[in-house]
């Protein structure tokens, strides 16, 4: 009998273990799973279907983090809007270099539209701060934010953020989306960074 509990607890722990991925140098563990954000999301998109009904929103994906999160996002929009794309990189390893480079540009006229940023994760904040002024500049009509992820301790700006799927603490994540120097973009949950200390 004591055995067998042995034997079961022994089994209980390699499955929690088997939650681990290595990615490079790192491992992670499982911080939030598939269904947390897909409750997350169906929150976001209830909000935006409520107070976008009727104002055609044009949704700005911003490239490459945010495509699973708008992908499922958008499917649960249930009003009409319009989505395009821009790509944008401040990143390098798991520190971000506070340098945003400008991949590919906007080629939608903003004018007068009411535009929601899609990010995945706002954490210096310096990103998006960057993606707004050049919106400001296009004279869209209203500019918000809608990011799945949001580190505040991390937040290094004032402005505020109108859609937040999930407030995290700092350290470092990959999956939905997330990468980790090019991997781990297309895991269906998200991981935490095990031995950092942050
Ligand atoms: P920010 O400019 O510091 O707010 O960072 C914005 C971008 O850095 C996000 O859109 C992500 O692409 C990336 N990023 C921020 N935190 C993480 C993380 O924990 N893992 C992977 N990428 C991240
Ligand atoms: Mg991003």
């Amino acid at each position: 009998m004591g055995c067998f509990c042995f034997f079961s607890l022994q089994k209980w722990l390699k499955d929690l273990n088997m939650k681990d991925i290595q990615i490079h140098d790192k491992q992670f563990a499982i911080f939030i799973d598939a269904q947390q954000i897909e409750k997350a999301i169906t929150e976001v998109a209830e909000k935006i279907n409520l107070d976008y009904k009727g104002k055609n929103p044009l949704f700005l994906v911003v490239l490459n983090g945010a495509f699973m999160f708008a992908s499922d996002l958008l499917k649960k929009i249930t009003i009409d809007c319009e989505i395009s794309f821009v790509k944008l990189s401040s990143y390098s390893g798991t520190k971000s270099t506070h340098i945003v480079r400008e991949l590919i540009g906007l080629d939608e006229a903003l004018t007068d539209r009411n535009v929601i940023v899609v990010e995945d994760i706002i954490d210096t904040g310096i990103t998006m701060e960057n993606t707004i002024q050049k919106l400001r500049h296009l004279q869209a009509a209203d500019v918000k934010i809608a990011t799945l992820l949001f580190k505040p301790k991390a937040f290094e700006k004032d402005y505020s953020i109108d859609y937040i799927g999930l407030e995290i603490p700092n350290g470092f994540i990959v999956g939905y989306g997330l990468d980790y120097d090019g991997l781990g973009r297309n895991l269906p949950s998200i991981y935490k960074v095990i031995d950092q200390d942050n």
